[in-house]
């Protein structure tokens, strides 16, 4: 059976799942995967559901602003319903007078006939008072741009300057990249056929196999996608492979592997003729890596594992090149995620930093001398990218940072910016990822 269409119903079941990730911590993604609206209904509601939560901090503090009571003694449905509402009104996306309408009578499905009264008054107090409100509320970055505080003050201490376009990036709707299959064809045809299909196509400058493709459109849609000619993966991501360098022949392990992207660009880039083993602590998600390559046509090893018990899946040969794609913050890719911002909490942050530099030494040890390993991740922040490196060098004889060398030509980092490679949200159109490219010597 599928979800009731009607815009107040939508406006409803978006404020149930706002208030799943708000007050419960899921992820948008999963609470979104089992909804089952079609055409208008499901874009609403997901428009409705990303802008809420990527201008959450924001909306928080008009709500704030507006509500004679505390907001956080409202109901949490309620509550998010009403973020919504502002949401509504401040994107100018929607007429208001159908926005403030529509957020009324969803409060009534939402069983809060009660509060329809109190929902109006919000709603309209917002409109009278708009410009004053958000002047005041602006004049503090982490509340015009919508991120926890503890995350803006890390960034801008790690990145300085560069910190605020990145806060902004974070709050734009995010491109389109696929990757072009080289064994299938290659970047110039595949943009031939995407700009026939009536896509707007931009190759990156460093990403080989990268094409920016506009306007975002469903990736089942496109052509090539079905059959695996292309594949989605941001170009930060797959800028990964130019550092990697992965030849014909090479046996090569990717440590951190679901669901698969960077295996199959392996794979694709040395024609199926390296030895690959794609290894992943969770079972599930190597499913993930096995439906991927079955798509493209590609083969590779799989493993469940955990890297750090190298002694329970390591065979003792060693790799010519080690993929570690950590797990991290993933605050580089908020654009996408905007449930980041409050799923992420600051004492996260080094927990993660020492489960990274745990899965750098285990996977030190199986680089063959003269081999390298990719260290990556989609975290913008120091503690999990430069620091974890740094120290990693710092104990480790004979390893070398390989990544000034291998990035010359690309765009400068700041003097002093410490090992590896960062990119930054938004740069050439990219999501934020960091690079270090490690030697271990003959
Ligand atoms: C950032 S994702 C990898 C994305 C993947 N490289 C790609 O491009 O599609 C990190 C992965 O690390 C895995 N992971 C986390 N801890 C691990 C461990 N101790 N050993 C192996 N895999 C681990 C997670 O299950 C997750 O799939």
């Amino acid at each position: 059976m599928s979800a009731p269409t009607g815009p107040a119903a939508v406006r409803a079941s978006a404020a149930i799942i706002v208030a799943a990730v708000l007050d419960e911590g899921r992820s948008l993604d999963d609470l979104l995967a089992v909804e089952s609206d079609e055409g208008s209904a499901r874009g609403l509601k997901r428009s409705l559901c990303y802008g809420t939560l990527r201008w959450h901090v924001r909306l928080a503090a008009v709500l704030n602003a507006l509500a004679t009571r505390s907001p956080d003694q409202l109901a949490p449905r309620l509550r998010a319903l009403l973020e919504i509402g502002l949401f509504q009104l401040v994107s100018g996306e929607t007429a208001a007078h159908a926005a403030v309408a529509e957020t009324v009578n969803a409060a009534k499905v939402l069983g809060f006939e009660q509060a329809a009264g109190f929902v109006n008054a919000i709603l309209r107090r917002f409109q009278r008072e708009q410009a004053d409100i958000l002047h005041a509320i602006d004049r503090d970055v982490a509340l015009r741009t919508a991120h926890p505080r503890w995350f803006v003050d890390a960034l801008r201490k790690d990145r300085g300057e560069a910190a605020l376009a990145a806060l902004d990036a974070n709050n734009a709707h995010p491109p389109l990249w696929v990757r072009v299959n080289s064994m299938r064809g290659d970047v110039a045809w595949a943009k031939g056929e995407l700009e026939a299909a009536g896509f707007t196509v931009t190759p990156h400058p460093l990403a080989r196999d990268a094409l920016q493709v506009a306007p975002p459109a469903d990736v089942r849609s496109l052509p090539g996608f079905m059959d695996g000619r292309v594949s989605v993966q941001d170009a930060a991501a797959q800028l990964a492979i130019e550092l990697l360098d992965p030849q014909e022949g090479d046996r090569i392990l990717d440590a951190c592997a679901a669901p698969g992207g960077k295996t199959c660009h392996v794979l694709e880039r040395t024609n199926g003729n390296a030895e690959v083993t794609a290894l992943d602590v969770s079972e599930p998600r190597l499913l993930r890596i096995r439906e991927n390559l079955e798509r493209l046509g590609l083969q590779a090893r799989m493993v469940a594992a955990d890297v750090e018990n190298v002694r329970g899946w390591w065979d003792g040969r060693p790799y010519d090149r080690v993929l570690l794609d950590v797990p991290c913050s993933a605050t580089g890719v908020i654009r996408r995620h905007p449930d980041i911002k409050v799923l992420r909490r600051a004492r996260d942050i080094p927990t993660l930093a020492r489960k990274q530099s745990n899965l750098l030494a285990a996977a030190w040890e199986v680089v063959k001398p003269g081999g390298r390993l990719l260290y990556t991740s989609c975290s913008v922040l120091a503690a999990e990218n430069e620091r974890v490196v740094a120290a990693f060098l710092a104990r480790t004889p004979g390893a070398r940072d390989l990544t000034p060398e291998l990035t010359h030509g690309w765009p400068p980092r700041p003097a002093g910016a410490g090992p590896g490679y960062q990119v930054l949200p938004g740069e050439t159109g990219m999501d934020g990822f960091y690079y270090a490219c490690l030697g271990k010597p003959l």
